[in-house]
């Protein structure tokens, strides 16, 4: 359940110099996913597949013709009587043995042509677990025999970048090899490059590379920050930036905006045959000659998924409930900063707790923010009675200021924050940049949020949306898992008023499906029951309206529903109904309020304010 934070975590570790992102040391790479053979011990499948949990990994699952081919060339290269894979024909809750119907993980059935069998599966109904030989065959075992064993983690877009590539911002970039000769290339050559280079989603799309666009501030800014580090100064990297009918464009149509990036004292249009643009190390833009040999810089297209990286601030950085955006220029007068702020739906800097004034303070200290600001703050109305630009008196102990307000000839009504975050009041009339800012939906689109003391976000799957258990476990932990987000899990009510709020919920979703899964089961262990990520195990199971349930008497189901009139009842995990996953808000950390507190999942926020620092 902690995968995509725990990915960002190390990459966190390793961020500062390493740009060769990918599998940690001893994990090998092939598409998207990074394979760690274990031959040191010989365990059971079981112990097998808990250390592959301990990486956040899986047993290996080979469900496709590459992962088959590339098992087939790097087995030989170890020694050891066999590997256990996260293939088995167990049933789910792993109770009985043989029912012949060989799975990955226990929902996914293996596609017989990515594996080759040794022999066909021995016809013991005890031989329930599938291991690889060294050979690369497939062979079944009982499940207590001792193997090594192939761990298999997913590092596709979602959660990292193919190997090689750096991750930055949300997507994954790549920079040609500059001690390589063979990859200067011209502009056309080096777009079909990036075009051919792919990698796997982690459901199963494959999105394909495309020369460097920074259509997003997000992008400009992480690269201008990165190239320092990736080659000498005299480099040139291919962009996506080319000119069309006179005026420039990212190839592809991404949207541009000259704003976000800066010029190297160009376009200069040299002998008007340059029409193609290259990245230089200072993070610079040039016009060049395409027909020129150069280096080239691709990224990964940016996947759905990733959309909501903003979360839900559509392109401003999220800080808490709140979107912001500085705009180091153009200057203007404060009201026509305020209108323009209005016009996005937008107001001009409001600071309402101590915590967001750090936040801001923070923020400031980039250099890449040298201005003083107009904030909202301005005592227009009353002199000296500052509010800011809604009217909301200004509370007084939040506002530094810089041996202010002076009201110099009476006329400074107007305040601009300095980058040591003191304010200034100024003649409303002088031309600054400005902060603008506005509340944003604390739930991605499509969830519904409930707030008592802090907000939770609930999604509930419409009617043609019905999965198994465990399936329905993995779409909410990982397809629906959000960089730099806590990972969302399946239901787990916790109180009263959480109950009555889902049930509420429930009764207006339409008839069908009627029943939902809820994170609550017994897989593990018969009577136990708990949620799969550990916070909330075990179960409070006092706020569950059971209703003479759990009524297991055949040890066969192991999975908790909900059903629409807010019934609970225990089931077999492989139904296939509804589900209802949850997660916290954008930014929201369940232990700590503070946005700048660097707790584990929030690792990746800070990241990426740290890359909108630099
Ligand atoms: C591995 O590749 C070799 C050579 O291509 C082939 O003979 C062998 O059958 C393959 N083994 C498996 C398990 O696919
Ligand atoms: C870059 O190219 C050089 C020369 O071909 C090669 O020795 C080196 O291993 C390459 N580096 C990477 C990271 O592929
Ligand atoms: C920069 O140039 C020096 C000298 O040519 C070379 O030794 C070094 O490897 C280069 N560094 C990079 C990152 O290309
Ligand atoms: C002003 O902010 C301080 C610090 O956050 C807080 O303690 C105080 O209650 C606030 N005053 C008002 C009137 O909101
Ligand atoms: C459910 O139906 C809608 C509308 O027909 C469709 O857009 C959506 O993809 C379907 N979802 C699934 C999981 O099949």
């Amino acid at each position: 359940m902690l995968r995509v934070f725990l990915i960002l975590t190390a990459l966190v570790g390793v961020f500062g110099d390493v740009i060769d992102l990918g599998c940690n040391p001893g994990w090998y790479p092939n598409g998207g996913y990074c394979y760690l053979f274990n031959t040191n011990k010989r365990v059971t499948y079981q112990e097998a597949a808990d250390e592959c949990n301990d990486y956040l990994a899986t047993l290996i699952r080979v469900e496709s013709q590459n992962e088959k081919q590339f098992i087939n060339t790097t087995i030989p290269d170890f020694t050891s009587d066999g590997f256990w894979t996260d293939m088995t024909d167990l049933r789910f809750d792993g109770t009985a043995t043989g029912t012949g119907v060989w799975e990955w993980g226990g929902y996914e059935k293996v596609d017989m042509s990515t594996i080759a069998w040794e022999t066909y599966p021995t016809n013991n109904p005890k031989d329930s677990c599938g291991a690889i030989n060294i050979q690369g065959m497939f062979q079944n075992w009982k499940c207590d025999q001792r193997l090594g064993f192939i761990c298999e983690l997913d590092v596709g877009p979602d959660g990292g970048c193919p190997f090689g590539w750096m991750f930055g911002t949300d997507t994954c970039f790549f920079f040609s090899n500059t001690s390589d000769p063979s990859q200067l290339l011209t502009w056309t050559n080096a777009k079909a490059m990036c075009a051919s280079k792919t990698a796997t989603n982690g459901d199963g799309t494959t999105v394909n590379g495309k020369l460097v666009t920074l259509d997003r501030p997000v992008d400009a800014v992480y690269i201008a920050n990165e190239m320092l580090e990736i080659a000498n100064s005299t480099v040139m990297y291919w962009t996506g930036l080319i000119k069309t009918a006179n005026s420039w464009a990212w190839d592809g149509g991404d949207t541009y905006n000259a704003g976000y990036f800066h010029w190297a004292k160009e376009p200069d249009h040299i002998n008007n045959n340059e029409h193609c643009a290259i990245l230089k190390t200072d993070g610079k833009f040039s016009d060049q000659n395409c027909n020129k040999q150069m280096n080239f810089a691709c990224r990964l297209g940016t996947t759905t998924e990733n959309t909501d990286y903003y979360m839900g601030c559509n392109g401003w950085t999220r800080a808490g409930h709140k979107c912001y955006q500085i705009y180091d220029g153009p200057k203007s007068s404060w009201t026509d900063a305020s209108s323009k702020c209005q016009s996005l739906g937008a107001r001009l800097l409001k600071v309402e707790s101590l915590d967001e004034r750090d936040w801001v303070e923070w923020q400031l200290t980039d250099e890449a923010h040298p201005n003083i600001y107009w904030s909202g703050l301005n005592d227009q109305a009353v002199e000296g009675t500052y509010r800011w630009a809604d009217g909301t008196l200004a509370n007084s102990s939040l506002i530094r200021w810089n041996q202010e307000p002076n009201s110099w000839f009476g006329d400074e009504d107007c305040a601009g924050i300095r980058p040591d975050g003191g304010y200034n009041d100024w003649d409303c009339f002088l031309q600054l940049p400005a902060i603008c800012e506005y509340t944003g939906s604390p739930c991605p689109n499509g969830w519904v949020s409930w707030t008592v003391t802090s907000t939770v976000c609930y999604y509930v799957t419409a009617a043609n949306h019905t999965f198994t258990w465990d399936e329905a476990n993995t779409f909410c932990s990982k397809d629906m898992a959000q960089s730099g987000q806590m990972t969302p899990t399946l239901l787990e009510v916790n109180s009263q008023a959480e109950q009555t709020f889902i049930n509420n919920l429930l009764t207006k979703q339409p008839l069908n499906p009627k029943s939902w899964w809820t994170g609550l089961n017994d897989v593990k262990h018969e009577g136990i029951w708990t949620y799969p990520d550990k916070p909330n195990t075990p179960a409070n199971l006092a706020v569950i309206p059971w209703n003479s349930e759990p009524n297991d008497k055949l040890g066969n189901k192991d999975c908790v529903m909900l059903g629409w009139s807010g019934r609970y009842m225990v089931m077999n995990c492989k139904a296939k109904i509804g589900f209802i996953c949850e997660k916290w808000p954008y930014g929201i950390n369940p232990n700590k309020a503070s946005t700048r507190s660097v707790s584990s999942f929030l690792i990746a926020l800070v990241l990426s304010v740290t890359f909108i620092l630099h």
